[in-house]
């Protein structure tokens, strides 16, 4: 067992490397490909002893970024740390910092007065913006996002092969699996590895921070995710919420989260292993911030298209514990995440009321029935909280709070039209989009973002009148 430790870490110390690699090749093609300056890149040569912890243990894995979760690095002149998941706006210089091995990056410097004025432009808009013309859109963003991460397993799994090739002759390595019963090759196999390592109390807190990561990886596809459930994994994860360590807990939502994603079975199985209520529980206490995002992860992904979850989620006054996270300090970044959700949840029963009936739907529409989402909505006077972001300085976060404020007009209207602040963040919005719609569609964008969201604010405002 032990050499086959001892291979896996090894692997995994040249996947960090090539993790890392990848990311700075990303960023310095989308610096080469979008912006106009060619970037300053200072890259060394890494030492694979630098990363590897000689004692055989994995290096902790980086906050993954899951397209839930995604930040975007503001530049400025300074360098600046870069923290693992966020995205860096296409023209950033980006550098590895040898001392700390953390990537950097800040704005290029301008070399002449025409580009001092490009760049004070663009950083002005990046101030508040993370969309502009030279950088990505946040969708765009987060699908690079996932394409990356695609491939960063991929290579890593070569990088395990041909690691493995380098240490021994591979017939004899197939022996001795085949000796151990294991065959290392299939998605289920690995599953069972990263399981028993999970389980294991002789496994550190790293050990299973890292099997969780891994796990992750594997769960998002619905068949494995189903495997998972068979071996006993979802409730091992769903326990693991419970986990006095707060990097357990948090790994452990971001695996029951992915395991959720868009798979029915498994949303059954983890609602009556508990799930639902250990998650409100992170959500409802205390907690470190990436506790409760990979929380409200797990959340969304178990409500979503689930209308008997929503209806327990109501019932276990989970709807008051999200709107607690507005009173809460320092949990501003989760507010929109939180709208989203509402919004998403609003339009499913809407999207359904309004389609065709057909027989499935019947009863799809008879449980949706039973979720009284509006209501407590209106009760809890998520009407202000939600309008309230509108005074977000990011575009995303007012996007999502004017689509929002559009659909809880029905229920909310007559509280909006008595708030005389509505209007004028409403004006303020709709004078600041006029001029960037305006300078878009001089640069030959005709229905580009900011028309788009001048169109939301518009339809707001005669939504008021
Ligand atoms: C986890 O470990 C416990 C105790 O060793 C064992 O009883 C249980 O079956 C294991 N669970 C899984 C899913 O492997
Ligand atoms: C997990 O927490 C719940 C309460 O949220 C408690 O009832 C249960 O006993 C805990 N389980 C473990 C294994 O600590």
């Amino acid at each position: 067992m032990s050499h086959r430790a001892g291979l896996l870490s090894a692997a995994a110390a040249a996947a960090a490397r090539v993790n890392l690699l990848l990311l700075l090749l990303a960023v310095l093609f989308s610096c080469s490909s979008l912006s106009d300056g060619v970037p300053e890149f200072a890259l060394t040569k890494i030492e694979e002893g630098d990363i590897k912890d000689e004692s055989g243990k994995e290096p902790l894995p980086e906050d993954d970024a899951d397209p839930e979760d995604l930040e975007v690095f503001y530049p400025t002149h300074q360098w600046q740390t870069i923290r693992p998941g966020q995205a860096v706006p296409a023209g950033s210089h980006v550098r590895l910092n040898l001392q700390t091995g953390e990537r950097e990056a800040k704005l290029p410097e301008s070399e002449d007065g025409r580009s001092e004025t490009r760049e004070e432009r663009r950083r002005k808009r990046l101030g508040k913006v993370d969309v502009d013309a030279n950088s990505f859109t946040s969708q765009e963003l987060k699908k690079a996002l996932a394409k990356m991460k695609e491939s960063e397993k991929a290579e890593r799994k070569a990088r395990e092969e041909e690691v493995r090739k380098k240490f021994r002759p591979i017939e004899q390595l197939k022996e001795e699996f085949e000796k151990l019963n294991v065959k290392m090759e299939t998605d289920y196999e690995i599953m069972v590895q990263l399981i028993s390592k999970f389980n294991s109390s002789a496994s550190t807190l790293a050990d299973k921070v890292a099997a969780l990561y891994d796990l992750e990886y594997y769960v998002h596809q619905v068949d494995n995710a189903k495997d998972f459930l068979s071996m006993g994994g979802l409730q091992l994860v769903i326990e693991g919420l419970n986990s006095t360590e707060a990097t357990l807990k948090e790994h452990a939502a971001f695996v029951l989260g992915a395991a959720l994603s868009s798979n029915p079975k498994v949303q059954i199985e983890a609602l009556e292993g508990g799930a639902l209520q250990k998650l409100l529980v992170i959500l409802a206490t205390e907690q470190p911030l990436p506790v409760k995002k990979k929380a409200l992860f797990a959340l969304s992904s178990m409500l979503r298209h689930f209308p008997y979850a929503q209806q327990q989620f109501l019932k276990l006054g989970g709807l008051q514990v999200l709107r607690s996270l507005f009173r809460q300090k320092g949990m501003q970044t989760l507010h929109v995440r939180v709208v989203t959700l509402l919004y998403d949840l609003i339009m499913e029963k809407l999207l359904l009321e309004g389609s065709p009936q057909e027989e499935q739907a019947a009863e799809k529409l008879h449980q949706y029935e039973q979720v009284r989402l509006v209501p407590a909505v209106v009760e809890q006077d998520w009407c202000a909280a939600v309008s309230a972001l509108l005074g977000a300085p990011e575009h995303d976060t007012r996007e999502k709070a004017l689509k929002t404020v559009s659909v809880l007009m029905a229920f909310c209207g007559e509280r909006y039209r008595r708030d005389p602040a509505l209007g004028t963040a409403l004006s303020l919005l709709r004078s600041e989009y006029e001029q960037l719609a305006a300078q878009e569609q001089s640069e030959g964008d005709t229905d580009g973002y900011f028309s788009e969201l001048l169109g939301s604010v518009n339809t707001v405002i005669q939504q008021l009148r």
